[in-house]
């Protein structure tokens, strides 16, 4: 008999084609790809017994009503969108448990006490829009609409533009914000090694890192190549190389990380010496104290090195999301989950920035973590077989059981 885990896996696998172009994954808001997927996601809710709707900033939204109309709302749920090269579990995996689990409690129970919604979150990687957790800002009333739809991507396209072409509303982005939402418990791959080291079939996660997103422009003189002497050159892209050098011996004394993603050089040419060049900074740490001294230490040394050679920076802070507590109470419920299912778990750090961090700000949130093989993500192997997704999926299942059928 094949397990739900093996019925998510195929799910997820099905999900994965949509995005895959010339070779590799990459499933970014407002495109054909995630339409797709999320049309697909749209019929296994509607299957599931939810009603079905996608706010004006794109999340979908799967909710079954409960006896209690005033109650308020049990959400579960994850993203859609993926990075360049990405894996196609970090996300979807919290969306397709989600919504087998309250199809297979839907079945067993009936009609839950307070409303229950499965949320697939738009934007939360940051790899198109230079800012993570669009969606789930936005759902959190983090993010002002007229802020939202004036982030360009890195073709200089806007977020109201990319929304109205895929077909949603700019206009209606005030009526994405929430105040109804009870708790969130988000279920996701750990990304790390952890779990699957330990042999623990439970991740429960206690405080999830604070992320400072920059982009660094560097700009110098395009010049030629072949007749400006070496010692009369601006040459952007050295004054860029030592900056990104000197980021991680920086960082390191701190137990933090800090990671250069993106790094585009101009004019590009060959022949040309680079005259600007812009890069991500992605900068990470568990304290709020650490991650501001750490960013004002490398913006410093960033200015300095600039000078030093001649050039101009500019430093553009792209996304502050400050370190998140998960629920105490929402854990012990979780770990009571896993006791009586009769998983071992561990409790455990997120190093990866997930939608509960924004949701936090509108209500108590918790993550429940599946070991993934080798603990890859954010590349092509990414990978999650069905016994490592069988515990953590029953656990969500009683765990939304507990709270919103009881
Ligand atoms: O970057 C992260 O940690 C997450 O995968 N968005
Ligand atoms: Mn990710
Ligand atoms: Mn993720």
């Amino acid at each position: 008999m094949s397990t739900t885990g093996e019925k998510i896996l195929g799910r997820l696998l099905t999900l994965g084609q949509f995005g895959h172009a010339s070779g590799i994954y990459f499933r970014t808001p407002f495109t054909a790809a995630e339409t797709a997927a999320v049309d697909r996601v749209r019929e296994w809710m509607r299957e599931a017994g939810l009603s079905v709707r996608r706010d004006a900033v794109g999340n979908v939204i799967g909710r079954v009503e409960g006896r209690d109309p005033a109650a308020k709302v049990v959400a579960t749920g994850s993203h859609l969108d993926s990075v360049r090269d990405g894996g196609v579990f970090d996300g979807p995996l919290g969306v397709v448990a989600g919504i087998e689990a309250v199809a297979q409690l839907l079945a067993d129970r009936g009609t839950p006490a307070r409303p229950v919604e499965v949320i697939a979150f738009t934007g939360e990687e940051g790899s198109r829009f230079p800012m993570g957790l669009l969606g789930s800002r936005m759902m959190a009333g983090l993010l002002a609409p007229e802020e939202a739809v004036a982030i360009l991507d890195r073709e200089g396209v806007p977020v109201g533009e990319a929304l109205a072409q895929a077909g949603l509303d700019p206009a209606r982005l005030d009526r994405v914000a929430r105040g109804d939402l009870a708790c969130m418990v988000e279920l996701h791959i750990e990304q790390g090694p952890l779990l699957e080291r330990s042999g623990v079939a439970v991740g429960v996660v206690e405080t999830i890192v604070g992320i400072h997103g920059f982009q660094a422009v560097v700009t110098g003189q395009a010049d030629h190549a072949g007749t400006t002497p070496l010692g009369m050159r601006a040459d952007a892209l050295l004054g860029a190389a030592e900056i990104v050098l000197a980021l991680p011996e920086l960082v390191r004394p701190s137990g933090g990380v800090v990671t250069v993603g993106q790094l585009d050089v101009a004019p590009g040419s060959s022949n040309v010496v680079p005259g600007r060049v812009l890069f991500s900074v992605d900068l990470r740490h568990a304290s709020p104290a650490e991650l501001g001294r750490l960013a004002a230490r490398i913006r410093g040394e960033a200015d300095a090195i600039a000078e030093r050679r001649g050039l101009r920076l500019e430093w553009h802070t792209r996304q502050v999301t400050t370190p998140v507590a998960t629920d105490p109470a929402l854990r012990a419920r979780i770990q009571r989950a896993a006791d009586a299912l009769g998983f071992p778990w561990r409790s455990m750090p997120s190093g990866a920035g997930h939608d509960a961090m924004a949701i936090a700000a509108r209500c108590p949130v918790a993550m429940i973590f599946t070991p993934c093989r080798g603990g890859f993500s954010h590349r092509p192997d990414e990978f999650a077989d069905a016994a490592m997704i069988d515990p953590g999926f029953a656990v969500l299942k009683r765990l939304l059981a507990d709270l919103a059928w009881e």
